[in-house]
């Protein structure tokens, strides 16, 4: 009896205590670590929008590791979208952030409604979002929450990080005059992730989420500069216990980060573009951020290390090779040493289109296609031609190069990681592959290159449904794809499986027939692939796998040879027509 009313009570007391900590839901109040916040109706969802997650990282705290935020007094009003890093954005409007600013240490909770009929703790999912480590942000139309968690039912929260110079300047060990004592300069912008991450274990039950370790239930995920930061978290032990899951959308896991060596010489450029002595950090602080932002712009124009041309697709990024950070990311995945975590991964079928466009606005001629692959890659070069021939004399061979890079740098290489995963222990490894393009247009501001093609962040509307916010809608092929989309997604969240929905919930669209998601290696002597189209999502096995069995044999890090490559080269059309 006695053991009984002790049960009683402490049932009642943990019923009692995640209650209290829900926030208010006449009021829109959430009592954090830091204060009260005030979040906004969004009919699909609650939002807090405009959330602020360390100190503004300005003056003194420039190019320093982030800072934890001190509380305030009062109520914050967390309802201003579209807060970003600096950067000159050049994506189309629903992208874009409205209001760009040092002070941009801010992340977006969004809340599904339920929330109070049903106070289940739910699974949480933390989106980074892309921009080659330059541009973009969170809180932008484009990846609005309200929908995702409308449908699934989880809390999808999304970050800004530092960009460019402000993130990934690279300096090392050295004096911080204000901080006055020694520290590593280097990774702000992961470090700001992280942060952003802690900010979620802190506080996120305040929101309905569960940051609770054991049930697996914070999925980071991100899509290409954002996916390839969900992947950084995975080999480096700070970020451990923060999540549980990974969801990686089209990450270019064949692009090199730089090692210090190529980093500090990109930070000698920039000193001197911004006018100071190189490590000066007093001179670097003393400047307005526009000037930050210009130097930040025009340093990266040199190529720092020839016989890392890729570097050129992403001047600034991760610096890897000391610290926390291995020197070869994709070599820390096939040798073990990640975080173990039920993954789901996967690309678009046309990820190097809007590359390959972008710096070939000409039709390519077969011989110059030759030409560009033996000279890039000249041990090789015969190898790959044979692999992937022309594709007929007289023809543009911009469609081949464009499936060269989307094999190698997108494809092939998440596959490759996949199975390491798969190698060392991760059973539940999930891959699919995206082949739907979206059918509007203008609002999304598409260009022609990609329009009606799937491009990379082609899938990025699908995934957040956020087509509303422009005004659009789905076609019923697309609304078939995407509901498939965000049940797997939600399931996933919740369950660790895409297949497996939370026990007792029925949500519309699960009670179509979802097609069943194997696992990669579900049978043995097959992979498996989630085939995403807006005709009909199927499940296929050894999905280009004559492809990737040729580019693993190459492996995805240091292109094997490179011939010299002038200092000044870049990529202009004038240079490649000969
Ligand atoms: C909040 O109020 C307390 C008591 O008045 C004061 O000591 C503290 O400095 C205030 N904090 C902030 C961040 O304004
Ligand atoms: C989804 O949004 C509708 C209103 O648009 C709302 O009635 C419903 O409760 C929401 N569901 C969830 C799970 O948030
Ligand atoms: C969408 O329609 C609403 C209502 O007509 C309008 O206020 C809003 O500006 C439109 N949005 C876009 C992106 O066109």
């Amino acid at each position: 009896m006695k053991l009984l009313v002790l049960v009683f009570t402490f049932v009642e007391a943990i019923l009692h205590v995640s209650k209290a900590e829900l926030f208010d839901p006449s009021t829109l109040i959430a009592d954090t670590t830091y204060g009260k916040l005030e979040g906004i109706d969004l009919e699909e969802s609650y939002g807090f929008i405009g959330v602020p997650f360390a100190k503004p990282p300005v003056g003194p705290l420039r190019f320093s590791a982030p800072q934890p935020l001190e509380g305030w007094n009062g109520t914050y009003k967390a309802d201003f979208f579209g807060v970003g890093c600096m950067q000159r954005c050049s994506e189309p409007w629903s992208s874009c952030p409205t209001l760009i600013q040092e002070d941009c240490l801010y992340l977006n909770i969004y809340t599904p409604k339920d929330i109070f009929e049903n106070p289940r703790k739910r699974g949480v999912l933390i989106f980074i979002h892309g921009g080659t480590f330059v541009g973009g942000a969170g809180g932008v139309p484009l990846y609005d929450g309200r929908f995702l968690a409308n449908m699934t039912g989880i809390v999808v929260v999304t970050i800004n990080y530092r960009l460019g110079a402000f993130g990934w300047l690279y300096l090392g060990e050295m004096l911080d005059p204000d901080a006055g004592e020694v520290t590593k300069l280097a990774n702000f912008g992961m470090d700001d992730q992280r942060m952003a991450f802690q900010y979620v274990q802190d506080n996120i039950a305040v929101f309905g989420g569960d940051p609770n370790k054991v049930s697996m239930s914070v999925t980071i995920s991100g899509q290409s500069a954002g996916s390839q930061s969900a992947g950084l978290h995975l080999v480096t032990e700070k970020s451990n216990g923060l999540f549980q899951q990974l969801f990686m959308i089209s990450n270019p896991f064949a692009l090199p980060y730089k090692l210090p060596g190529d980093a500090l010489k990109l930070a000698d450029v920039f000193a001197d573009e911004l006018g100071c002595p190189s490590r000066d950090l007093s001179c670097f602080r003393s400047k307005d951020a526009d000037a930050v932002l210009a130097a930040s712009r025009s340093a990266p124009s040199t190529i720092i290390n020839p016989r890392e041309i890729f570097q050129f697709f992403e001047q600034w990024s991760p610096t890897v090779g000391e610290g926390e950070y291995p020197p070869e990311p994709v070599e820390a995945f096939e040798q073990g040493q990640f975080t173990k975590v039920p993954t789901m991964a996967g690309t678009v079928t046309e990820e190097g289109r809007a590359y390959i466009y972008g710096v070939f606005s000409n039709p390519v001629p077969w011989w110059m296609y030759r030409v560009v692959v033996r000279l890039l890659v000249p041990n090789i070069g015969k190898d790959i031609i044979d692999m992937y021939p022309p594709m007929t004399l007289a023809d543009d061979q911009r469609e081949i190069l464009n499936r060269l890079i989307t094999d190698y740098i997108f494809l092939c290489s998440t596959s490759h990681i996949s199975q390491m995963m798969t190698s060392h222990g991760v059973s539940d490894v999930y891959n699919y592959v995206n082949d739907a393009s979206f059918s509007f247009y203008w609002q999304w501001g598409s260009d022609d290159t990609c329009y009606l093609y799937p491009c990379h962040g082609g899938d990025l509307v699908f995934i957040f449904r956020s087509a509303p916010l422009a005004n659009e809608t789905f076609t019923p092929g697309e609304q078939e794809m995407v509901d498939a989309m965000t049940a797997y997604i939600g399931n996933f969240v919740e369950t660790g499986n895409p297949n497996t929905p939370v026990s007792g919930e029925q949500r519309a669209w699960q009670q179509r027939n979802l097609p069943y998601w194997p696992r990669l290696f579900e049978k043995p002597g097959n992979t498996y692939t989630l085939y995403y189209s807006a005709c009909k999502n199927s499940v296929i096995s050894g999905y280009r796998k004559e492809f990737c069995d040729f580019m693993d044999t190459y492996g995805y890090y240091g292109i094997p040879y490179l011939n010299s490559i002038p200092e000044s080269m870049s990529f202009s059309d004038d240079q490649c027509r000969c």
